[in-house]
């Protein structure tokens, strides 16, 4: 076996940073994004050019919702997914505690309250025993994240929100082109969202759809952002059109036309990250991580590739040393980014209330601590780049990384013990 890259040894990833960067390489933006991008130019229309409409077109046809709405973010579409469905100040919705912020924060500006719950390791989802624990009589909605791009569980948790009379928001930000049972994920929420953020599958620049079944949900979105749509409208609401209820989130034409093309992409460009990290999967797999590939009921993307590390007996390092074995053997690897969100000051602090903005009474208090399952889970995650191309070549070296530090991981786990390198 060759010598271990902490002890001296040469880097299993010998590749360059640039060749790194290459097939890793995301968004990847070419030709046919320039051309789209020429077309505005040609038009001399660059604020409500008929491109954003055939981006919604072509979201509502992919995932057979009868509305879409383009908004400039996918926070500003779930700022206008919470308005629109119409809750009362003070309501609560259930949300993991382990998701990205937007998930959670926009609904305060329209006094609905958070209510933080801990997420599981089978799939990441929301955990249903302790969705169960946090259900309430003042619970209106549930949040889901099909995290990474995983859909999981889907399945209990929508059983769970239909017993309960639970809306359903969707934020499919990660997980486009997903399946859940044959069924496109973004058509599971009452109103379902997409970021089409620069590093999303379906990258726009910055962008977010809204997509929803409902005409009355679709109306309150262009109410809360979209001025131009109100004017359009064939209900009493064309009323406000000359005052919006003063906010704006229209996407841009640019944005539109590189998230358009994105989307015509989006097959071709997931099977080739799909391919990839099935392969670091199954270097991966030999050492006890846990990659969560397809199952069959769903189809996942593969948005980030988070591995989870088992504790099993395969397994000698932690999740840190793993990481930083695999790092000195030249690998961008790195513990995954999203820290719990209840325990961030915005809510420790109480920063929170200069958004919520309703009665002190009714103000929920968010302690850190607790949310043990979330934390652990958290505990054993690792990120590993996700390569986009077909030359593979650094994949490959990732692959000989991987089963350097697996085989040697007595000889790591000892080096760690003799330089007292603790985690
Ligand atoms: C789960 C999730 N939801 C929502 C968003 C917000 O999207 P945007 O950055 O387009 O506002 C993100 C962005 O990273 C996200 O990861």
């Amino acid at each position: 076996m060759e010598k271990l890259a902490l002890q001296g040894g040469n880097k299993a990833v010998q590749s360059s940073q640039n060749k790194f960067e290459e097939q890793t390489r995301w968004p990847q933006m070419g030709k046919d994004e320039l051309n789209s991008i020429n077309t505005l130019f040609e038009d001399a229309n660059i604020t409500t050019h008929p491109v954003i409409r055939d981006l919604e077109n072509a979201y509502s046809e992919r995932i057979g919702s009868k509305y879409a709405l383009a908004h400039h973010s996918g926070t500003s579409a779930l700022m206008a997914a919470f308005w629109a469905l119409d809750l009362e100040p003070g309501d609560q919705i259930l949300v993991p505690t382990g998701t990205f912020w937007a998930s959670a924060i926009p609904m305060m500006w329209h006094g609905l309250i958070p209510v933080f719950c801990e997420i599981e390791e089978s799939a990441f989802g929301l955990d249903l025993a302790a969705v169960q624990k946090k259900w309430n009589p003042n619970v209106k909605a549930i949040v889901i994240v099909p995290l990474w791009g995983i859909p999981g569980n889907y399945g209990a948790i929508l059983e769970f929100a239909k017993e309960n009379k639970l809306l359903v928001i969707e934020d499919a930000s990660h997980a486009h082109g997903a399946m859940y049972k044959n069924q496109p994920v973004g058509s599971f929420g009452d109103i379902s969202v997409f970021s089409l953020q620069g590093f999303k599958l379906a990258p726009a620049g910055e962008g977010g759809i809204l997509l929803t079944d409902k005409i009355e949900y679709f109306h309150k979105a262009v109410l809360f952002g979209d001025i131009y749509r109100i004017m359009e409208l064939d209900t009493p609401d064309r009323r406000f059109a000359a005052t919006s209820f003063g906010i704006k989130t229209r996407i841009a034409p640019v944005s539109a036309a590189i998230g358009l093309n994105s989307l015509k992409k989006l097959d071709k460009t997931n099977a080739v990250r799909e391919a990839n990290c099935e392969r670091l999967s199954e270097a991966l797999s030999t050492y006890g991580f846990a990659c969560y590939g397809d199952s069959t009921d769903w189809h996942r993307t593969y948005f980030e590739f988070v591995v989870r590390l088992q504790s099993n007996s395969v397994n000698i390092l932690s999740a840190d040393e793993w990481v930083t074995a695999l790092t000195s053997e030249g690998c961008d690897v790195s513990r995954p980014r999203y820290p719990l969100l209840h325990e961030q000051p915005f809510f420790t602090e109480g920063a929170f209330k200069k958004v919520l903005r309703i009665e002190e009474s009714k103000c929920p208090k968010y302690e850190p601590g607790g949310f043990e399952k979330t934390r652990n889970l958290n505990d054993q995650l690792i990120k590993f780049p996700c390569f986009t191309t077909n030359d593979n070549d650094v994949l490959e070296e990732y692959i000989e990384a991987i089963h350097k530090v697996g085989t040697s991981q007595k000889e790591v786990k000892a080096f760690f013990t003799k330089e007292k390198m603790t985690y």
